[in-house]
């Protein structure tokens, strides 16, 4: 049999079984391209919950291919390889997050989309980077509140919010290693260039940011700002639709460090990385791995998800 054409046959497949691609801007360029809709964690539950498709390819990680299932539980929800999990996700096991919950008796839970769907059983609100400052304000200042996983993204919302949530100690395996060392000698020889860094990034980088956004937010503000040449602390895939939205302008991706060394590949997240478009074309075609969740888990997950939809919605996000 010879090569396949892996776009062909993907395209022909999503007409013959009236199936939908969902990418998220971190997976690879052919995957992006071959996807109907792109976006970030938000704008992918919203076309989750509204697509008539009868099967949706996810294309991402398995937390966000479970949000789609739970948003639309009697559609088939495919996701690429299964084993795309997230460091965020693995943070938080839902026994020690209970735990962790009953020291802290009456506090709201507010949780970041990137945790399991049992986590999302244990939480009252969900959020993503793009909605999270107004979930969180949408809870009276008097109240205490839990946020998990990502350290990073609650302590950038308690600096902007002068709140003060009890932090799981989660982090983003990709964001946590850029470097605010490394940023500062690139800026240096680029003195021209604008820095722009998604929140799950730490302090010490986000300190230096010009613009803090989810990755919608990152490229709708690179395409917005007359700047030609752009510092971006998020993982490397944002490149791709960066550069096709502004080939007039130059990105580089922000130098990320591991054990105090320089570190090439850690902008790629190893997760996300695992689709490729024949894994993309299986799933398609075996209609397999297919997202199963237990009933209770798909009832329970799904408050906190519709209250942040509900919430994003008064705030037209
Ligand atoms: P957003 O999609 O909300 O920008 O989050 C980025 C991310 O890390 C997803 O895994
Ligand atoms: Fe999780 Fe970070 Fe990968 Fe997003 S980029 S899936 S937060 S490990």
């Amino acid at each position: 049999m010879g090569k396949i054409d892996f776009v062909e046959e993907i395209k022909k497949l999503k007409a013959e079984k009236n199936a939908v691609i969902l990418a998220h801007y971190y997976q690879t360029a052919d995957i992006q391209d071959v996807a109907d809709y792109i976006g970030d964690s938000l704008g992918l539950s919203q076309q989750a919950a509204k697509t008539d498709a009868d099967i949706i390819v996810f294309a991402g990680v398995r937390f966000m291919a479970e949000t789609a299932k739970i948003l639309s539980p009697k559609k088939k929800v495919v996701l690429p390889d299964m084993n795309a999990g997230c460091s965020l996700e693995e943070s938080a096991p839902a026994d020690k997050f209970q735990a962790f919950k009953d020291l802290h008796p009456g506090a709201v839970v507010i949780s970041y989309v990137n945790c399991s769907a049992e986590l999302k059983t244990l939480t009252d609100i969900v959020c993503t980077s793009t909605n999270a400052i107004k979930i969180v304000e949408s809870v009276p200042k008097d109240q205490q509140i839990i946020f998990a996983p990502d350290k990073n993204l609650g302590g950038y919302i308690n600096r902007v919010t002068g709140r003060n949530m009890i932090l799981w100690d989660g982090a983003c395996m990709v964001h946590e290693t850029f470097s605010a060392n490394l940023i500062k000698d690139l800026r240096k020889k680029h003195p021209k260039a604008i820095l722009i860094a998604h929140p799950e990034s730490e302090e010490s980088v986000l300190e230096g940011a010009d613009y803090i956004g989810s990755t919608t937010g990152l490229l709708k503000y690179s395409i917005n700002n007359p700047a030609k040449e752009f510092i971006v602390a998020t993982e490397s895939g944002i490149l791709h639709q960066m550069r096709k939205a502004s080939p007039d302008k130059i990105f580089h991706i922000a130098p990320t460090a591991k054990n105090g060394h320089a570190c090439q590949a850690c902008s790629d997240c190893p997760h996300m990385k695992l689709n490729t478009m024949e894994k993309l074309y299986n799933c398609l075609k075996n209609e397999s791995p297919e997202i199963i969740l237990p009933d209770y888990i798909l009832k329970a997950a799904k408050k906190p998800i519709d209250r942040m939809l509900e919430i994003s919605a008064r705030f037209g996000l």
